[in-house]
């Protein structure tokens, strides 16, 4: 059952030759092809290079994931162990000047780190921008490895005056939860990061990947289209509902405390009232998954086997149950993560953050395969303001 609204284009003359007009918000609109990730016929399933993201969330690593939308292919032998070298070598690598000069930051949301760094950086290893392949892919592993740290030492600088140094022999994953957190992780916990980071790699032209595959059409370079990618993904209405979801339930969890209602059942009558408000529940709704979000199963597996697992789950699905029957809308990735991250410890402001250090494996690969085949992305505009005014000097244009 689809429920996709037609695509409706309208033609017609312009000034300059035919417009095409697209329906609001680009739903449905196709600007370009990518054999990076997309949605498999059925519109059920996230692709990812030919293989569907629950197969690669549930049995691949970090590593091995990051080398598919890099390169293509899974790796070999060799292959894994030379990305492994290189992500965590440069994990470890970040310049201690970059230190310093978050340092200066005043404390802020986290987001607004990582896009900070991501310029400094850009300006500290690549002032001019080159296209060759070596290159492109030295850089795409920089960002992917050095990203975390930004935000993690920015966002413990900000509030202790300290940060956690990377430690390269310690897996990406583990290490990044570790420096978030500031204890090592279990082996479990390790590996529920590990999964989100993968669930959140990429998934087709979202808001923040368009927005990265915009500016690389510009041949500017990687560093600015991640800064411009952190932006996009940064709001409610993208990555920061992980934020959002955590805070919606955190509160409605108090609430039901104060009234002495379980949580599983009192989340009926908060959505509810919200509802009624016209607010809406963060978590839930999704251009491409009408029905059901897939990358929900695999975080529920994890949610699980956390703390107080199961009794999330109940929460979850009544909200789930809740959201169906009201609006007909199904959870998102984002409502799952958003409970994984509370229970891994990750404090909330630093959810979103998390996406982005998932997400830019993504966004690297984009910005390659949109300068190797570049068009400049420039849409034309219907212009709908007032025509034919003349220019009137203050005095005259002024005088009441
Ligand atoms: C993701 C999202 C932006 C997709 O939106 P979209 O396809 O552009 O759909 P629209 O914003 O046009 O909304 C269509 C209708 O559904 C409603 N709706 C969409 N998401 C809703 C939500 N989470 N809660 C309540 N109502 C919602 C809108 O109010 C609108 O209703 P109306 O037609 O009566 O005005 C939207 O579902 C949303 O805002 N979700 C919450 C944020 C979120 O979880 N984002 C993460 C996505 S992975």
């Amino acid at each position: 059952m689809s429920r996709r609204p037609e695509v409706r284009c309208v033609e017609e003359e312009g000034p300059l030759g035919k417009l095409i007009i697209v329906p609001k918000g680009l739903e449905n609109v196709v600007p370009d092809t990518t054999a990076i990730s997309g949605v498999d016929p059925k519109g059920e399933h996230t692709i990812y290079r030919g293989y569907l993201i629950t197969d690669l969330a549930e049995n691949a690593n970090f590593y091995e994931a990051a080398y598919l939308f890099l390169y293509g292919q899974l790796p070999c032998e060799d292959e894994l162990r030379e990305i492994k070298r290189k992500i965590d070598t440069y994990r470890a690598q970040v310049p201690e000047k970059l230190f310093d000069a978050l340092k200066l930051v005043p404390a802020t949301h986290p987001m607004y780190y990582g896009s900070f760094g991501v310029l400094f950086l850009g300006q500290y290893y690549a002032p001019e921008w080159r296209f060759d392949d070596d290159f492109l892919y030295d850089h795409a592993l920089r960002l992917i490895a050095q990203l975390p740290v930004i935000f993690a030492a920015g966002w413990h600088l900000s509030r202790h005056g300290t940060f956690i140094r990377p430690d390269p022999g310690l897996d990406h994953p583990r290490d990044v939860l570790r420096m978030i957190t500031g204890r090592t992780p279990s082996d479990l916990a390790a590996r529920a990061f590990e999964v989100s980071l993968i669930l959140y790699m990429d998934h087709g032209f979202n808001a923040s990947t368009f927005t990265v595959r915009v500016i690389g059409s510009t041949l500017s370079d990687m560093y600015s289209a991640v800064a411009g990618g952190i932006g996009a993904l940064k709001g409610p209405l993208h990555g920061g509902a992980n934020e959002k979801a955590i805070e919606m339930l955190l509160d409605a969890k108090r609430r039901a405390e104060e009234l002495g209602k379980p949580l599983e059942e009192y989340i009926e009558e908060y959505i509810l009232e919200k509802l009624k408000r016209k607010e809406r529940i963060m978590g839930f709704g999704h251009r491409i998954y009408k029905i059901h979000d897939p990358r929900t199963d695999v975080a529920a597996k994890y949610i699980r086997q956390l703390k107080d697992g199961e009794w999330w789950l109940k929460v979850l699905k009544r909200a789930e149950e809740v959201m169906w029957r009201e609006k007909r809308l199904p959870a998102n990735i984002d409502f799952y993560t958003a409970v994984l991250y509370y229970q891994l410890g990750i404090p909330v402001p630093m959810y979103t953050p998390v996406f982005a250090m998932g997400r830019v494996v993504g966004w690297t690969a984009h910005y390659i395969e949109q300068v190797k085949n570049n068009r400049l992305i420039r849409p034309t505009e219907k212009y709908v303001g007032p025509t034919g005014l003349k220019y009137r000097p203050i005095e005259e244009r002024c005088r009441r």
